[in-house]
């Protein structure tokens, strides 16, 4: 989908024009890949715009500046408060959110500790990712491995990290596949470019630990949460690669595929090829700002989402929660 243009960007505490938020071609990030950023969905329920666990985003992105030695001169409550004046200002929503550190100009060596750090975010509209309709998609293993641990970390949202997406995307397209999921380095499912993935097999559901070179996904953890307060069994556990082939359920998380089945693996269908109980129940609906079921620590707002009782909503467009 192509990129749509809104008004304001908010750089370093201020809108400018989104004509103004432009790099020199020798700041740092566009040679070394130095940034960290963030992906984040803005809902429209009835009750008014809501960014989705926006704090929790914000702290994985100083998370992520922190492992790169980025120093941020904003607060969590200021980059929520930036988010929030941003969708604002813009007018848009449902939106996608992306805030973004990164080394900007002044040195031109590997060691980026001479140029100064930059604080960029921009919303735009933005649809569904991966498919348009809800049977799931076709996704193969990649040849390519993910990043292991030790050499890039994971556990950061990286944009070198993407290099790698990159490549695991770009075969699974070429080969006419949706997605591809890359195997960790001792082969074990790590997870797909964008994206965590679950399988279910026998009533447990099951997702890679963080020690397999994956995203600490905020959909990774709402759904584990979810699943838990569902008293629906959850491991975090090495999956080997053939379990996607005999899983009974499959499934993407992530802001931009919210919740994907996965329909089939390397031409394997994943048991009859449609959507399972657990994936397909609606207890996970994150589109159109039905998100989650949970007790509460997110939950804010009337009641008119439940479709099964209990329901976590977005946080509302404030910065007071
Ligand atoms: C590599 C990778 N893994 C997992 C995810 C899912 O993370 P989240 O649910 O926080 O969007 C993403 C998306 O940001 C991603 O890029």
């Amino acid at each position: 989908m192509a990129l749509q243009k809104t008004d304001k960007i908010w750089h370093n505490g201020k809108l400018i024009r989104w004509e103004d938020a432009t790099l020199h071609v020798m700041a740092h990030v566009i040679h070394y890949g130095s940034s960290v950023f963030e992906g984040v969905r803005c809902y429209a329920p009835p009750s008014g715009p809501a960014i989705f666990r926006a704090d929790d985003h914000v702290q994985r992105l100083l998370d992520s500046a922190k492992v790169y030695r980025m120093d941020v001169a904003f607060t969590k409550q200021e980059l929520v408060a930036a988010m929030v004046e941003l969708v604002r200002s813009n007018g848009i929503w449902p939106c996608y959110l992306r805030p973004i550190v990164l080394r900007g100009y002044g040195d031109a060596g590997v060691t980026p500790t001479n140029c100064p750090v930059e604080v960029y975010i921009a919303n735009y509209p933005w649809g569904k990712y991966l498919t348009q309709d809800d049977s799931g998609v076709d996704v193969c293993i990649s040849s390519w491995t993910r990043i292991a641990p030790n050499t890039l970390p994971a556990l950061a949202k990286a944009g070198a990290n993407y290099m790698n997406s990159q490549l695991i995307r770009m075969e699974a397209t070429t080969n006419g596949y949706a997605e591809g999921i890359a195997l960790d380095v001792n082969g074990y499912v790590s997870e797909g470019s964008g994206e965590n993935v679950f399988v279910v097999r026998n009533g447990v559901l099951q997702t890679a630990p963080l020690g397999n070179s994956v995203l600490p996904g905020i959909t990774r953890d709402s759904v584990l949460k979810l699943a838990r307060e569902l008293e629906i069994p959850t491991v975090e556990a090495g999956i080997p690669r053939e379990m996607l082939y005999i899983a009974d359920e499959a499934f993407f998380t992530g802001t931009a595929a919210e919740i994907t089945p996965i329909r089939s693996v390397d031409r394997i269908s994943v048991a009859n090829g449609d959507v399972g109980p657990v994936t397909g129940s609606g207890q996970w609906a994150v589109g159109s700002g039905q998100w989650a079921v949970g007790s509460g620590q997110w939950a804010v707002g009337s009641p008119e989402y439940s479709s099964i009782g209990l329901i976590i909503r977005p946080a509302p467009l404030t910065t007071d929660h």
